[in-house]
């Protein structure tokens, strides 16, 4: 078990506009909306306008959680933003963010970059300083403009990726806090398995497959995930001092479907009871898992106490799990 004073009280999210499905895809590289889905599940994906940017996309998902949820953020004291495609290297997305709501100069602001387990490690962090009483309110948000790195060319990739944005509230709760475990690791040897070149001209001793574009062996990274979430997630489920059937609803990072249905078997976790979003929003990194969270609240699929398991994972190698209860 964690040490909590703060729970998660409400979610928000947002795409942008254009769509992008399979059968464009058809008529841009050598594939078929068959073989996407067959491998992937994913039928379409969201991409943002040339002068939409991830902050741009944190703003809208932190509008629709206060207009959805009728919470004001007027107060919140910190904001912390997920991704790997900022805006800048500097300032952050969550400094952009501050300005473009018109919050006040003693919002503290922090990017991180943890790729596609992010937004769980965001929710780390999150609970950490609303726990300690450093902060009382703070939003943690995974927003992706991946379509901007992506290669539309290469077939390996430009199916996979897509844009979107999903954030949640953390409040100081002490007579309920919903924090109960967290699980988290990493193995940098990874890291030629999966990357957008920056600064640096090689990775790992291997020179760069590709410049500027997100590269990838994408068996490689579909051979990590099936292995390491399934043997985080039973070590996250000790740490809660939970087992699996008290989960009722298990929220892998939406990489792939397939990937997903193995997780599930190797856990014996009823696949009805996992919230994606890769059918509808692909491969959003930071933002799958709240972007899943956000359907299934639509779709009025969940309710107050319910034990949510996340779990991301992605470029570095990194992962995270973390159990809370709504
Ligand atoms: N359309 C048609 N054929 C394709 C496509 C495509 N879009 N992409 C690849 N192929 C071909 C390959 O060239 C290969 O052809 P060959 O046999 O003639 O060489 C064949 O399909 C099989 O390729 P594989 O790579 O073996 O296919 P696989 O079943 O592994 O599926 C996939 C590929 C979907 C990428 C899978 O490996 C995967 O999902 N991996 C995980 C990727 C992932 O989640 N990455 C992101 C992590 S999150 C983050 O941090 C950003």
């Amino acid at each position: 078990m964690i040490s909590s004073k703060a729970r998660i009280t409400a979610f928000g999210a947002y795409v942008p506009e254009r769509q992008l499905t399979n059968h464009d895809l058809e008529k841009m590289v050598d594939t078929s909306d068959e073989w996407i889905i067959q491998r992937t599940g994913i039928k379409k994906r969201h991409i943002s306008a040339v002068k939409e940017f991830t902050s741009d996309l944190a703003v809208k998902a932190i509008e629709n959680l206060s207009q959805s949820s009728g919470k004001i953020i007027k107060d919140v004291d910190y904001i912390i933003v997920a991704t790997f495609t900022p805006d800048f290297y500097t300032p952050s997305c969550a400094a952009l963010v501050q300005r473009a709501l018109g919050l006040p100069k003693t919002v503290g602001v922090l990017d991180i970059n943890a790729a596609c387990a992010g937004f769980v490690q965001g929710l780390f962090i999150a609970n950490s300083f609303v726990t300690s009483g450093l902060a009382k309110k703070i939003l943690v948000i995974g927003a992706e403009v991946i379509s901007k790195i992506v290669d539309y060319a290469d077939r390996n990739t430009c199916v996979l990726f897509g844009d979107g944005a999903g954030a949640a509230l953390v409040e100081r709760d002490e007579n309920e806090p919903g924090f109960l475990a967290g699980y988290y690791g990493s193995d940098g040897n990874g890291g030629e398995k999966l990357y957008c070149s920056g600064l640096a001209t090689s990775i790992n001793g291997t020179k760069f497959h590709k410049q500027k574009y997100i590269w990838q062996d994408g068996r490689s990274v579909y051979n990590f995930a099936i292995k390491t979430v399934p043997h985080g997630m039973r070590e996250l489920l000790k740490n809660a001092e939970l087992s699996i059937d008290d989960i009722d609803w298990f929220v892998p990072h939406s990489a792939n479907m397939r990937m997903i249905q193995f997780i599930c078997k190797e856990l014996k976790f009823p696949f009805e009871k996992t919230l994606t979003s890769l059918v509808e929003f692909g491969n959003t990194s930071a933002a799958t898992i709240p972007l899943a969270i956000w359907l299934a609240e639509k779709n009025n699929k969940i309710k107050k106490g319910d034990i949510f398991a996340l779990y991301g994972f992605g470029g570095g190698f990194n992962h995270a799990g973390i159990i809370f209860r709504f």
